[in-house]
């Protein structure tokens, strides 16, 4: 049998370090594509010649070409602008939407049969974008925000309770923005809910930090956005997929019927395996956390909407 492809198109911080995770764990052989010349060939040949010094059968190569990702079981989509201070991920709209398109484009040309991973800002609206273009049915489409979100939110418990990340569970729905829903309900510590362990009002702040979470980290940098959680998000999913998982992430995935909403990407627990996104697993919300979801979810539909208006006419 031979090993299975992943491309990675945009080797910025995110592509270039989803490349070598999955190059170090030996997932996969690595195609990292990019439009500025020699940087995709420079990276891969780099972590190329790390291999030897890890000791992992690990396979790069570097690209400017889109049709090179023929032949990927999986296309991760990190192209586009990172948020820079100040700057909300709908910025990022007009410009990504003309960048992602075309990558959707190539996509449904090139690599027709593959699993597409998108994480470029708006990441909800990019999904649907791809989703849109590519035609591919929803268990082959899905968006990366909610691993990362949930990894924030478990992060700031951890922090908070002094508990090893592996005893917590965290649940985030909604889209990846300001109105994305931490459910502290479902989010557990070795089984018992994060409400019964730390007080209302702390919560809540905590909550909020979850929701700020890109933008500490852009405040921080200064010069770009987060990279490290989000490439090890991108490739759990990614994983998950490849070795058959069935792991239950919150996943951007399309929606028919699901909590009400229709016709629209937006993040929700969904069961990962070699099908993809084998099935959405519907939580009974509470009013006010159906409500919350009802209304990240409002914020994503009418981005799309302007997205369909201005970019695809
Ligand atoms: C993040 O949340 C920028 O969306 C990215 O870090």
């Amino acid at each position: 049998m031979s090993r299975p492809k992943v491309t990675v198109v945009g080797a910025g911080n995110v592509g270039a370090t989803v490349a070598q995770r999955i190059g170090e764990a030996e997932l996969a052989d690595v195609m990292l594509i990019d439009i500025i010349e020699g940087m995709p060939q420079g990276k891969a040949l780099d972590l190329q010649e790390s291999a030897p010094v890890l000791g992992v059968d690990a396979c790069y190569a570097g690209s400017n070409n889109l049709a090179d990702m023929a032949g990927s079981h999986v296309v991760v989509v990190t192209a586009g602008l990172a948020r820079k201070p100040g700057m909300s991920r709908e910025d990022l709209l007009q410009k990504n939407s003309q960048i992602v398109g075309g990558i959707a484009d190539a996509i449904r040309r090139h690599a027709p049969r593959s699993f597409v991973v998108v994480v470029s800002n708006p990441l909800d609206v990019m999904t649907w974008l791809v989703w849109r273009k590519t035609g591919f049915p929803r268990a082959r489409v899905m968006g990366m925000a909610g691993v990362l979100d949930a990894a924030r939110f478990a992060a700031f418990i951890g922090m908070e309770l002094g508990v090893s990340v592996k005893d917590i569970r965290a649940v985030v729905l909604g889209g990846h923005g300001d109105l994305m829903v931490p459910l502290p309900r479902f989010s557990t510590v070795a089984g018992v809910p994060v409400t019964e362990l730390i007080p209302a009002k702390r919560l809540a702040e905590i909550v909020q930090r979850t929701r700020d979470g890109g933008a500490e980290i852009v405040a921080l940098l200064k010069t770009g956005s987060a990279f490290y959680a989000p490439s090890a998000a991108a490739v759990a999913m990614v994983k998950a997929i490849l070795r058959d998982e069935k792991r239950i992430l919150p996943v951007c995935a399309l929606l028919q019927g699901e909590y009400g909403l229709s016709d629209l990407l937006v993040g929700v627990p969904a069961r990962l395996g070699a099908d993809g996104v084998e099935a959405v697993i519907e939580l009974t919300l509470l009013a006010e956390e159906a409500d919350a979801l009802r209304k990240s979810a409002q914020r994503v539909k009418s981005n799309c909407e302007w997205v369909e208006k201005n970019c695809l006419a």
